[in-house]
């Protein structure tokens, strides 16, 4: 059997969109920028000169080096504006290039989702609810700032341990059915004949092994990945874009589960690391391992069980 197509595009993603066919788009499924400021030069130059700004650079633990992560605390009211007003432009192009019943997978996290969420529901998407990522995140939970002694059994905010995936869909064409036959779309693809797919998936951070392939601030796990793209294509086929490619794990995800995709991404390093990261991580293995009690679970499922034993440091 060929290898599924796919192609990188190094282009700004609503100059992409704006020119692309109208409805011939299957699916999106994506991780966009969320402060916005996180990627712009100004704050990348930071970041890979590991000097912070927006982003927090943690320190490492047990010799074990740990992702940098954007504040998203920081934005003040006129960024949180431009978010909408970003929001609502991606709402507008996903509208004219995805055909009908097609859904968006949208990566999002609880203190940002409104600001993406109101946009595409105003841009006439229906909400079909959120997938759940469970994972251990480092967001959260410290004690208030230069105050933690005095304070000490306070926490300013909750640990986190989930990230929301926003699960939109462009009003079918007539009853589920007809739009199945007419589009390929309007539902999810179940994990199997007699398992639906779920909204609520146990996840590891990314694994060193897919970080050192592409060293992107926010790279994505395959393990993940494979079963969200996977289900954005009721019947297998069309075409999967991610506008916010980064170095690829959604179309990485693609080929892997045999779909057809397109990429964008405006940043020529990260263009670059995704055309080279892309097949590599589309090869790995996520394999199925058998527990204990006989049960299948996937590779993802262990490395969320070893991150929980291992606590937060991970
Ligand atoms: C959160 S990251 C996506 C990371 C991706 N999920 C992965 O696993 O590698 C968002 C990406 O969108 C890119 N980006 C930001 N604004 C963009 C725009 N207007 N058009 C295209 N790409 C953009 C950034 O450079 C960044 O690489």
């Amino acid at each position: 059997m060929k290898p599924p197509q796919y192609g990188l595009h190094l282009a700004e993603a609503f100059a992409w969109m704006s020119t692309r066919e109208a409805q011939s788009i299957h699916a999106i499924v994506t991780d966009p920028p969320y402060g916005l400021k996180e990627y712009t030069e100004i704050e990348k130059r930071k970041l890979r000169a590991g000097r912070g700004g927006v982003w927090r650079i943690p320190p490492s633990f047990d010799g074990c080096k740990r992702s940098p992560l954007p504040r998203f605390t920081v934005l003040d009211e006129t960024e949180r504006s431009a978010l909408r007003s970003f929001f609502a432009e991606f709402a507008t192009q996903a509208m004219r290039v995805l055909v009908p019943g097609a859904h968006i997978i949208i990566a999002t996290n609880p203190l940002l989702s409104h600001l993406v969420y109101l946009p595409l529901m105003e841009a006439g998407f229906e909400k079909r609810g959120e997938i759940i990522r469970l994972v251990q995140t480092l967001r959260g939970g410290d004690r208030p700032k230069n105050a933690h002694t005095e304070f000490a059994g306070v926490t300013v905010m909750p640990r986190s341990r989930w990230e929301p995936w926003g699960l939109f869909r462009k009003p079918c064409e007539g009853r589920v059915q007809d739009n199945l036959r007419r589009w390929k779309t309007g539902g999810l693809r179940r994990v199997s004949e007699t398992e639906p797919f779920n909204d609520v998936i146990q996840s590891a951070p990314t694994r060193p092994e897919e970080r050192s392939i592409a060293p992107h601030p926010s790279l994505k796990p395959q393990a993940l990945m494979r079963q969200v793209v996977r289900a954005a294509l009721p019947l297998g086929a069309g075409v999967v874009l991610d506008p916010f490619m980064g170095a690829g794990s959604t179309i990485a995800a693609a080929v892997a589960v045999g779909y057809e995709s397109i990429g964008i991404e405006r940043d020529p390093s990260y263009f670059r690391m995704a055309q080279e990261a892309v097949p590599k991580l589309a090869k790995l293995a996520t394999n199925s391992h058998i527990s204990r009690r006989g049960i299948a679970i996937t590779q993802d499922q262990l490395d969320f069980a070893e991150g929980l034993a291992a606590g937060p440091h991970r």
